[in-house]
């Protein structure tokens, strides 16, 4: 365990085959006693309110569609504000095998955010993944909105990404 945060940071996900869940485990696990976790398949969204520092983990399935417990809350997560929240967004995918629709559901998830009120941060440069399309690409398409992660093609990868990835969260999330 290797702590990088003070801020209590509520992680929250949802997964259909598991590769998410894994991923925000490894997440809590690096980050230590800050971490929450919370599956929103059984809780909800509403606990999002809790916190003012929030990790989201979400994965695309479908061809480019919200992953069904996501797609669940989808209303609701539509009616709250994230005014004053700093976010960081994880987003699982398969460059290879659906690589027009890679991690989409991130940046569906991004704008909702967005548009409600929410600040994005530790965004993820695009060097080293190969892929069609997303709609989770930033304005100038050179980053990601959050860490891709690819447990299809590119698991030897997503330790080191995720290891990466959370010092910038950190660093992000510690900002007065
Ligand atoms: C039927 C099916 C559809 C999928 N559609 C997409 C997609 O549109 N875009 C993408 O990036 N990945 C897609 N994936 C890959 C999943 O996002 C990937 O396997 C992910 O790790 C699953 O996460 P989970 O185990 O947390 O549900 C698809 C996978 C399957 C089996």
């Amino acid at each position: 365990m290797d702590t990088h945060c003070s801020v209590d940071i509520g992680i929250f996900y949802a997964s259909t085959t598991g590769n998410t869940e894994d991923v925000a485990h490894l997440i809590a696990e690096q980050l230590g006693d800050v971490a929450h976790l919370h599956d929103i398949a059984h809780e909800g969204v509403s606990a999002l309110g809790n916190y003012p520092c929030l990790i989201l983990g979400i994965p695309t399935w479908d061809f480019g569609e919200l992953q069904e417990d996501w797609a669940e809350h989808w209303q609701a997560l539509q009616n709250m504000s994230f005014v004053g929240k700093r976010i960081a967004l994880f987003g699982l995918g398969d460059q290879i095998g659906y690589g027009e629709w890679f991690v989409d559901a991130m940046g569906m998830l991004a704008d909702v955010l967005l548009e409600r009120g929410g600040e994005l941060v530790a965004p993820w440069s695009v060097e080293g993944y190969s892929f069609e399309a997303s709609k989770a690409l930033n304005a100038d398409g050179t980053h990601f909105v959050g860490l891709a992660l690819d447990e299809d093609g590119q698991h030897a990868e997503t330790a080191e990404r995720v290891a990466l990835w959370l010092d910038e969260v950190c660093k992000a999330f510690e900002k007065i």
